[in-house]
């Protein structure tokens, strides 16, 4: 019965852990100035959506930019993240997940449709990225895999360029290779199929 319980526990979901949401929002204040009051983030390369992140990822992300390992540290210094405990930081994570824009803010939804080839975006996304991103382009919370179709593109082409430069370490490996042989044709491409899947473009 014990071991029964155990496996129950080590099995629950990340949001199913207490997080305290209140905590979460208050705390959130900190990033709106650049991230936008509901985590909506801004079109262009600097200001990613926070809205609707799965959380496990997140809380990665933000340990990432503490550690250095994402140079950031303008918003390192901006909202203290040195000061915020492990507690705060799934609270955060875990109240920037549970907001759906498309919900309650459709006006702050939307993801423009990247311009580029869809068809030769969505062959090469489902041979190589929709194992892992899912077919939805959702990511998977617990295990660390961003939403890549509620991103902006030109944020997720900044971050492409900066996994093929060897600056950021995608799917934490160093040695990653999944993006080496990409043209930047194809890059926008995928992005094209990729902002295809936003709620707002679904075709
Ligand atoms: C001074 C502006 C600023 C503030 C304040 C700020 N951020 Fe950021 N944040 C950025 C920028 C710029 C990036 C993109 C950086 C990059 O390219 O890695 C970013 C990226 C992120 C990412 C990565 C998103 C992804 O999809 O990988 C997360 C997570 C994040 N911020 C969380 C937070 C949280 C949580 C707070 C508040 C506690 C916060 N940020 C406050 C500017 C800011
Ligand atoms: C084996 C699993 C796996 C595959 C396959 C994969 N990814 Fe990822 N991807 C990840 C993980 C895990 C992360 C989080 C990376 C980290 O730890 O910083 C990630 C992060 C990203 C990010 C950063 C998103 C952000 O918000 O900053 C982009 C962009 C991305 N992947 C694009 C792709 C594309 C495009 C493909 C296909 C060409 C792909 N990935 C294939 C696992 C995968």
């Amino acid at each position: 019965m014990k071991r029964l319980l155990l496996t129950l526990l080590l099995t629950l979901p990340f949001a199913a852990q207490a997080v305290d949401m209140e905590n979460g929002k208050k705390l959130s204040r900190s990033c709106a100035l650049c991230h936008g009051q509901l985590g909506q983030g801004t079109p262009g390369p600097a200001s990613p959506r926070l809205a609707g992140t799965p959380a496990g990822y997140m809380v990665q992300q933000v340990e990432a930019y503490i550690n250095g390992d994402r140079p950031n540290l303008r918003m390192v210094i901006t909202s203290s993240l040195h000061s915020l405990s492990e507690d705060d930081i799934d609270d955060i994570a875990a109240y920037y997940e549970s907001i759906n824009l498309n919900k309650i803010a459709p006006g702050l939804s939307m993801i423009p449709q990247w311009p580029g080839n869809i068809a030769q975006g969505e062959a090469i996304y489902g041979e190589e990225c929709k194992s892992c991103h899912r077919k939805n382009g959702m990511g998977k919370s617990r295990k660390g895999i961003p939403a890549l179709a509620l991103q902006y593109s030109q944020y997720l082409f900044r971050q492409i360029k900066m996994f093929q430069w060897r600056k950021r370490v995608h799917d934490d490996e160093p040695d990653d290779e999944t993006f080496d042989n990409f043209s930047d044709q194809q890059i926008e491409s995928i992005l094209a199929y990729v902002s295809s899947l936003a709620p707002n473009n679904k075709r």
